[in-house]
């Protein structure tokens, strides 16, 4: 049974467990396998809200201002490199606004990068004087460069994933939910069945609901309460330890 110390606590099961709070408040009695963090961007994120047209109901979603984002990302790291087994893995998601700071924090904190993978993907916010920005960054991290799992996806595996982003008719959504597809590939390459996977910056729960889908156990910590309820509509119809797989090993 997964614990951890946090008095906001929501078991979806024995082996699926959500922690409403700020990740620096969590303690776990439990290293990871492997960590997935898809951070916040320090972009101010809601200043797009009109540019994607989102109703004015879209969930709320917690940004960090971009004077604080180098001390933010850097806690982020160290509590990830604390909370993760030596022979663990760590995917971390980047855009490119702050992404230097995400390399000094990897850096400063002692990871070793494996992998700078570049995930492409479409609907890209139109521009009229530079490029659509169209691609994020997914950086592979381990502590111990001769002790991690590599499930190799294929035989000629790239470092760069195109992989279409779903798109949510009619749902209430934090607007930055990742693809399943795309964290299946980072959990399927990263981990192994029954393996413990954290992620400290939940969000919508899209690596709570792979890890159900792919017998994976999971800690899941978001500081918004709001969205609980988005994360149970998407754990709703999730099989658990299921063999539905939508893995595209074609890439
Ligand atoms: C980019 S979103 C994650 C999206 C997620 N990968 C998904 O597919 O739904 C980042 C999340 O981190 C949350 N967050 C921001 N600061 C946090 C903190 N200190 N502790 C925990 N969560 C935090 C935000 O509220 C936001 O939901």
């Amino acid at each position: 049974m997964l614990k951890c110390r946090s008095d906001n606590i929501v078991k979806v099961d024995e082996d699926h467990i959500i922690v409403f709070d700020d990740f620096r408040n969590v303690e776990l009695t439990e290293k990871a396998d492997m960590v997935f963090a898809d951070p916040p961007f320090g972009i101010g994120f809601k200043a797009n809200m009109a540019t994607y047209n989102r109703s004015p109901d879209a969930l709320s979603y917690v940004e960090v201002p971009s004077k604080e984002y180098p001390a933010f990302i850097k806690s982020l790291v160290e509590w990830c490199y604390t909370n993760l087994k030596d022979d663990g893995s760590m995917w971390l998601v980047s855009g490119w606004n702050n992404l230097r700071h995400v390399l000094d924090a990897v850096e400063d904190v002692g990871f070793i990068t494996l992998n700078h993978v570049i995930w492409k993907y479409q609907f890209g916010v139109f521009t009229r004087r530079r490029f659509v920005t169209s691609h994020y960054h997914l950086l592979l991290l381990v502590k111990d460069k001769d002790r991690y799992v590599f499930n190799k996806p294929e035989h000629y595996a790239e470092d760069v994933w195109i992989i279409k982003r779903q798109y949510q008719h009619g749902e209430a959504t934090a607007g930055n939910e990742l693809p399943d597809e795309l964290v299946e590939r980072c959990i399927y390459t990263s981990s192994n069945k029954d393996d413990l996977i954290v992620d400290p910056v939940l969000g919508s729960g899209t690596t709570m609901k792979v890890c159900r889908k792919m017998g994976r156990r999971c800690i899941g910590i978001e500081i918004n309460p709001a969205l609980k309820g988005r994360i149970m509509r998407k754990l709703e119809n999730t099989r658990l330890h299921g063999v539905n797989l939508n893995l595209n090993l074609s890439l």
